[in-house]
């Protein structure tokens, strides 16, 4: 069994929870997660591994309850336990030198990207963040962000906090200007964000890194539930990702995988609702 020490509301239906988790914490790199049960049966979910605490012996994990599983977990207060913790899964972040990182948040996918600009930034990288909501309760992390941010830009879809509209208006004036253009961009968020991302990226040759987050299973490269397209190849993100390179991902078969389940779920929610 695994402790949870802490869980706190960031935003709507989204949890961070510090889990007691002292081997995991101990072997962690940026960019890998876990795969969390939260009692004996229950369905697996993957976890970005939002930072880690090798003294104390604990994790972080972002968590946003969409759907029964995810519920199941943030229902755990503090004090109680999470039956399987496994990991930590998947291929780390490749750390470069690009002087001018961009590192851009879409939503929730902004509690995956902490770790990859916290590590980017140690690595002595400048970083400069950009990250969007629909309004300003969805804007997350922003403090923590703004530690080792050169910059950090905020947009909301609403104009409630920072810019109004999508994060990608500002990457692109970065991007048309010499003087503030990254060597290297990171986006995490959802597809059709990071597919944005990367059409804007790809005429000005800019490196550009995708986490995705496909259906997974197992964890472990055995049961092909996690399958993307890349380079016209079938990859499995959970143990050749979950980082990928954005021009070479296909982001149109990723959405249509994404939305498989999506029926299914909605149907056993309305049952569970009665
Ligand atoms: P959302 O739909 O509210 O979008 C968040 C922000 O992303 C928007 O405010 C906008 O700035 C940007 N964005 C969205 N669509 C865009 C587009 N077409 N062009 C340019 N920018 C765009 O996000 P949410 O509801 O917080 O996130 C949910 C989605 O994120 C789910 O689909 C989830 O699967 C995905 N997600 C991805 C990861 C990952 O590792 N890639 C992690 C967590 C969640
Ligand atoms: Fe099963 Fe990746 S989750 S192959």
């Amino acid at each position: 069994m695994f402790e949870i020490l802490e869980n706190e509301i960031l935003a709507p239906q989204l949890h961070r929870l510090v889990v007691r988790a002292p081997r995991v914490a101990a072997a962690r790199q940026a960019g890998q997660f876990v795969i969390v049960r939260a009692a004996a049966g229950e369905e697996r979910i993957p976890l970005t591994i939002g930072d880690a605490d090798p003294v104390a012996g604990t994790i972080t994990l972002f968590v946003q309850a969409v759907g029964y599983s995810t519920g199941r977990i943030v229902a755990i207060p503090a004090g109680g336990a999470l039956r399987d913790v496994a990991g930590p899964l998947g291929v780390p972040t490749h750390i470069g030198q690009w002087g001018r990182v961009a590192c851009v948040g879409g939503g929730v996918g902004t509690a995956v990207l902490y770790p990859l600009a916290k590590a980017l930034a140690a690595a002595g990288n400048e970083v400069v963040t950009l990250i969007g909501g629909r309004a300003a309760p969805y804007i997350i992390l922003r403090d923590e962000l703004a530690v080792f941010s050169q910059e950090l830009v905020i947009t909301t879809e609403d104009g409630s906090l920072g810019r109004q509209g999508f994060v990608t208006a500002p990457l692109a004036e970065m991007i048309a200007d010499p003087a503030r253009r990254p060597g290297a961009v990171f986006a995490v968020g959802p597809v059709p964000m990071m597919k944005a991302v990367a059409a804007l990226t790809r005429p000005a040759g800019i490196e550009t890194v995708v986490s995705l987050n496909p259906v997974m299973i197992d964890g472990t490269g055995m049961c092909g539930g996690c399958r993307v397209v890349v380079d016209g190849e079938a990859k499995f993100a959970c143990v050749d990702g979950p980082e990928f390179d954005g021009h070479r991902v296909d982001f149109d078969t990723l959405s249509d995988r994404l939305a498989t389940y999506r029926e299914m779920e909605a149907a056993h929610r309305c049952r569970l609702a009665g």
